[in-house]
């Protein structure tokens, strides 16, 4: 799937950029079908909102128990001081997760796949298993900053194994909030945080180290749709907010070892009835 001079440079930097991996119908056929989920989804039905900033994220109880359902998350900013949505309901949305690679019969045909499972293993996965699935759609005006984190802070494996497969299902631009990430910065950065549930309920962070991960050298990833970017568990990343008139849709996948410990006190549960399968 990859040449060895690929599987090395995604070493070295800690990502790996293949464009054209989905073709554009493919990238389509997933819009419209997010499209479809969102069209019988009931606003009122949910005011969890989604942020990457940590507080308003911790002891949402929504969110701690999407691991294994398909659940819909809006933008900070989406409900005005009346309690309305600003605007229509997609373009409200931060995203869709957490499992949609097992409960939706379209998307568990595009992340289950023997294609991804030739290029975990070309990645060096032995054992790949599908743990996380985003929808994120990023909408104009309101598409939030994602600010710059390690995903092992939220998916942990003992040893570090999770991997980040980032699909741009439309174009990602500067202006749009494509993603950002620093070189290397997998290999120099160890995990500053770690993402878990507290023993009272809700979450915390442990703060394995204070110092933040400078950002000098960071690459801006702008990528056409139909990419996908593969970044290492540990790699430091982050996406400004969209600015721009477009939308940057993407769907992301994170596998972990099936070898690999999965503590606990991650937030990420499943039923028993639900493994985590291959890709
Ligand atoms: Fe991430």
């Amino acid at each position: 799937m990859i040449t060895a001079e690929q599987r090395e440079r995604y070493q070295t930097d800690g990502y790996l950029v293949l464009e054209g991996f989905v073709t554009p119908a493919v990238c389509e056929a997933l819009m419209a079908r997010s499209a479809e989920l969102v069209e019988t989804f009931d606003p009122a039905s949910v005011r969890s909102i989604f942020s990457t900033h940590e507080q308003t994220r911790t002891s949402d109880e929504y969110f701690l128990s999407s691991g294994d359902e398909i659940r819909f998350f809006f933008e900070e900013n989406a409900f005005g001081a009346d309690g309305q949505l600003a605007r229509s309901k997609e373009l409200s949305l931060n995203k869709l997760g957490h499992a949609m690679h097992d409960l939706d019969p379209v998307f568990e045909a595009f992340s289950h796949t023997p294609a991804l499972a030739e290029l975990a293993r070309d990645l060096g996965m032995r054992d790949a298993r599908v743990l996380q699935s985003m929808y994120i759609f990023k909408s104009p005006a309101l598409g939030g900053e994602v600010t710059l984190h390690q995903d092992a802070t939220f998916l942990f494996t003992d040893p570090i194994t999770v991997t980040g497969f980032w699909f741009a299902l439309q174009d990602a631009s500067i202006e749009n909030g494509c993603l950002w990430a620093v070189p290397g910065g997998h290999r120099r950065f160890p995990v500053r945080k770690l993402f878990k549930r507290a023993p009272g309920g809700g979450t915390e962070f442990e703060i394995i180290d204070p110092a933040p991960i400078p950002t000098d050298g960071e690459v801006a990833l702008e990528v056409p749709q139909g990419t996908l970017i593969v970044l290492d568990g540990q790699l430091p990343h982050r996406s400004d907010a969209n600015r721009s008139a477009l939308s940057r849709h993407a769907y992301s996948l994170h596998a972990i070892e099936g070898w690999a410990e999965y503590p606990g006190w991650n937030w990420l549960h499943r039923r028993d009835s639900m493994p985590l399968r291959p890709f």
